[in-house]
């Protein structure tokens, strides 16, 4: 029988993945494994591992010989080595679709929290403030430039839900063909965008490229007082740039649903920061998208074992196995 070990994860309870395996009989076993050495221990004998942020790298992989797929619950796998997964002939999958409307409107909330300063308006209340004036003026939402970092799937549905708010949206994607920019999105360099946008919005994903992208050469672009949500990878932002921006007021506010480090530590300066706003990496979430989340991410490794059995070669142990 295929064995699949799930690495890490934290909900109530496994129903779900337990169904799905059952029916396909494939055996499932849970451990917690977020380092290196907890996965090769946990792992010896398993076909398939079902991951969340567990670090699936090449010394993983290498020490892994009967490993013939990775499925990661979740859209970015910015924890696998893809080249050591090519390298060694293991499938890796992962859940690109399940979220998408929920990160855009997630980004989109983020950007009009910070707009309509509704965290500050919170807080001030809460400190015996009511007045429309305690945090500051405001300024026309649709009066202003939107400009978005990575045109893809979430990307192009938050310039779709961010039309009607924003007078303009531009967005910086380098590997999109001009087709490929809905109509009403003005195409612009990167440094254009910082340069010309009131609130930025990342959504691109976590590569060699994009690390630290975000820092003090283009934060240094913006209009003072503008804006900075990011909803994609934390460390597309150079965290001590981001606060020396908010410190100095070129930037006026931002939102984080991610972090480089995640959960923030207890000491970090962002949690001293007033003027910045933090969600735990729950864009992702609606009651609705988990499910559908949990289940692709389970059902790509039940589609890989049943072309496992009918195409010799396809997988790796399971073939052989069934
Ligand atoms: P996608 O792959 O559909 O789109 C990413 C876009 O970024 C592509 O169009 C690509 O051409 C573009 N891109 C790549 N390198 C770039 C660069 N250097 N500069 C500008 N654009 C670049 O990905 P998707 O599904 O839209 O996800 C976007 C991000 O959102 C990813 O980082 C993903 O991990 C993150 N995400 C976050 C969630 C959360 O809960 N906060 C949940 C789901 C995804």
């Amino acid at each position: 029988m295929p064995r699949v070990l799930f690495t890490d994860q934290d909900y109530p309870d496994l129903a779900l993945e337990q169904e799905v395996f059952d029916a396909a009989g494939i055996e499932l076993s849970v451990k917690e494994c977020r380092s290196e050495d907890a996965l090769i221990a946990a792992a010896a004998d398993v076909d398939a591992l079902l991951i969340q942020y567990a670090p699936v790298t090449e010394r993983v992989i290498a020490a892994l010989p009967r490993l013939g797929i990775i499925s990661r619950i979740g859209a970015g796998f910015d924890t696998v080595d893809t080249e050591a997964c090519a390298r060694h002939g293991v499938w890796l999958a992962n859940s690109p679709d399940y979220g998408v409307g929920e990160v855009a409107t997630h980004a989109l909330a983020l950007c009009l929290a910070l707009v309509r300063n509704v965290v500050a308006y919170d807080r001030d209340i809460r400190n015996g403030k009511w007045h429309y004036l305690s945090s500051g003026k405001l300024k026309r939402a649709s009066e202003m430039t939107l400009g978005i970092v990575g045109l893809g799937r979430i990307g192009k549905r938050m310039a779709h839900v961010s039309r009607n708010v924003f007078r303009r949206v531009m967005a910086f994607d380098p590997y999109l063909i001009d087709g490929d920019f809905p109509a009403f999105v003005e195409r612009s360099g990167l440094e254009a965008l910082f340069e010309q946008s009131d609130v930025v919005s990342l959504h691109t994903p976590l590569n060699a490229e994009t690390r630290g992208m975000v820092g003090r050469s283009l934060l240094g672009r913006m209009r003072t007082g503008s804006f900075l949500v990011n909803t994609s990878r934390g460390a597309v932002i150079e965290v001590d740039d981001l606060l020396h921006a908010l410190d100095s007021g070129i930037l006026a506010g931002a939102a984080l649903d991610v972090l480089p480090v995640e959960p923030v530590p207890a000491d970090s300066r962002l949690l001293q920061q007033p003027q910045l706003i933090l969600t735990p990496h729950a864009a992702f979430f609606s009651v609705q998208a988990e499910i559908e989340l949990r289940r692709k991410a389970a059902q790509n490794i039940v589609s890989w074992v049943k072309r496992s059995a009918t195409r010799p070669g396809y997988g790796k142990s399971c073939a052989a196995q069934l």
